[in-house]
């Protein structure tokens, strides 16, 4: 069966920990075409960190604002 090879994302796990420890404020943007592995890199960099995790869609700000409040605030 044809399996995906897994694309390592050792630099780019390494770029975002060097700005998650920073001392400032910091704010990444991350763009890419769909299905290059943008979610995924976020989930596996959030993976061991409190985090709030939180996926808008290009709906009304009333949508993504309920989502927010239906977040699972497991970490906290
Ligand atoms: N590092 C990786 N190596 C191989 N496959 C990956 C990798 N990252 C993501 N994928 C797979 O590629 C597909 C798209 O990933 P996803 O993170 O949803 O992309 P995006 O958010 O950029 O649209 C998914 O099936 C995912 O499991
Ligand atoms: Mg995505």
């Amino acid at each position: 069966m044809f399996r995906k090879q897994f694309v390592d994302r050792r630099k780019e796990l390494e770029f975002l920990d060097s700005k998650y420890k920073e001392n400032g404020f910091e704010f990444v943007i991350l763009s890419g075409r769909r299905r290059t592995g943008k979610s995924r890199l976020l989930k596996e960099f959030v993976k061991d960190k409190e985090n709030i995790f939180l996926l808008c869609e290009e709906r009304r700000w009333q949508y993504n604002l309920s989502k927010f409040k239906r977040l699972q605030w497991n970490s906290w």
